[in-house]
């Protein structure tokens, strides 16, 4: 079963022109792990309610579902959506992304292969080129394209009709995106991170999946030491499955969890050796803050977009750190996590 989806949503994937996914996508592990229909979908109740409905409602009418854009931080399921919406609708899944779009002929090419509610994936959404959004715009709309042939005078143009195909995006930045391309989809959901009781599910769902037995102090304290994030959860358990397999026959339980993920780098609410440099620097370097992204980025010699995708959301969720207009703050409980005393603010209020 596990080895005939693994190869299905290869061929599906396969056959498409212009496949471009994030390493993490293409691993073969990470894909059998990944739930293929709604109701494996773990958490993010709202949102999956939302799809049900419509495509409940898309299927019955024998129409194409709403163009349909998911949000939110690294990890938590949106390419997983994506191939989940394709399942459930019984269509065609072409995958692609922004920065492999880099001309107008590229996205052309795609969307004049598409069938009839063919699904077309773009992930990173926010970062096609302009002049390929403002392509995207009337396909989205009106199903049609047009080409322009010659220049000046002489300049013609050509409407083209697409099928009724489905777009659906994805973003980790949904601030980029433009009000124009933002407006065109029908479904626009956040996905935010998920509660304990739901990546312990993952967890345990993982494991059955691995084969790899594991109990229930196990499960919890995995779930607690993975960002609220399905991705890590399934990365550090491959982790702690090595280890147990090791030092412990196999079995995995809270001591083998913690032992092999203290080896990580990553503390008991899940922190990892990035995110405590990142606090410490603002907290040792900047007194604390407020200090603007660029100069964290410079101190610590990290991308600054890598901080702000990866590495902040979650800080900002369990209250760590606030973003105030003059700039990122390290948060009383942030300084009682690490360990250094909490002095207030300096020259603030
Ligand atoms: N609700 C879920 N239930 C079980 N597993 C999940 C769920 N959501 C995600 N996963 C697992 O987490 C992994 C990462 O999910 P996915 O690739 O969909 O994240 P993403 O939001 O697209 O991340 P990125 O922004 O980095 O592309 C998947 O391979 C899948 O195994
Ligand atoms: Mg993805």
């Amino acid at each position: 079963m596990d080895g005939e989806n693994k190869k299905s949503w290869f061929s599906e994937s396969s056959g498409v022109m212009c496949a471009v996914e994030s390493p993490a996508d293409q691993t073969p592990e990470l894909i059998s792990l990944r739930p293929e229909r709604l109701d494996e979908y773990i958490g993010q109740k709202d949102a999956v309610e939302t799809l049900q409905i419509a495509i409940e409602a898309a299927l019955a009418r024998n129409e194409a579902l709403d163009h349909t854009l998911f949000h939110g931080p690294p990890g938590l399921g949106k390419t997983t959506l994506a191939h989940i919406i394709a399942n459930e609708l019984g269509s065609r899944l072409t995958v692609t992304s922004g920065p492999a779009l880099e001309k107008g002929g590229d996205l052309l090419g795609l969307l004049t292969h598409l069938e009839e509610k063919d699904v077309l994936f773009v992930d990173e959404i926010h970062r096609l080129p302009k002049t390929v959004e403002e392509l995207l715009y009337p396909a989205m709309e009106d199903f049609a394209v047009d080409f322009i042939f010659d220049k000046g005078m002489h300049a013609r143009s050509h409407r083209y009709r697409l099928k009724n195909f489905v777009l659906v995006g994805a973003t980790t930045r949904v601030g980029l995106l433009s009000a124009p391309l933002r407006d065109r989809f029908g479904i626009f959901r956040n996905l935010d991170f998920y509660e304990e009781p739901d990546l312990i599910k993952i967890a345990r769902r993982s494991a059955l999946l691995l084969n790899v037995e594991m109990d229930n102090e196990g499960a919890l304290e995995l779930a607690r030491r993975s960002r609220g994030t399905p991705r890590i959860v399934n990365r550090l358990l491959k982790r702690v499955r090595d280890y147990a397999q090791v030092r412990s026959h196999g079995r995995i339980d809270k001591k083998t969890v913690s032992e092999s993920l203290a080896l990580e780098g990553v503390d008991e609410i899940g922190l990892t050796n990035q995110d405590r440099r990142y606090l410490e620097t603002i907290i040792n370097f900047y007194g604390g803050g407020p200090v603007g992204i660029e100069a964290i980025a410079a101190t610590i010699q990290e991308e600054s977009d890598t901080l702000v995708d990866v590495v902040e959301p979650f800080l900002l969720k369990i209250g760590f750190l606030m973003r105030t207009s003059s700039g990122r703050k390290a948060s009383e409980a942030a300084y009682k996590h690490l360990g250094i005393a909490y002095k207030g603010q300096v020259g603030l209020l």
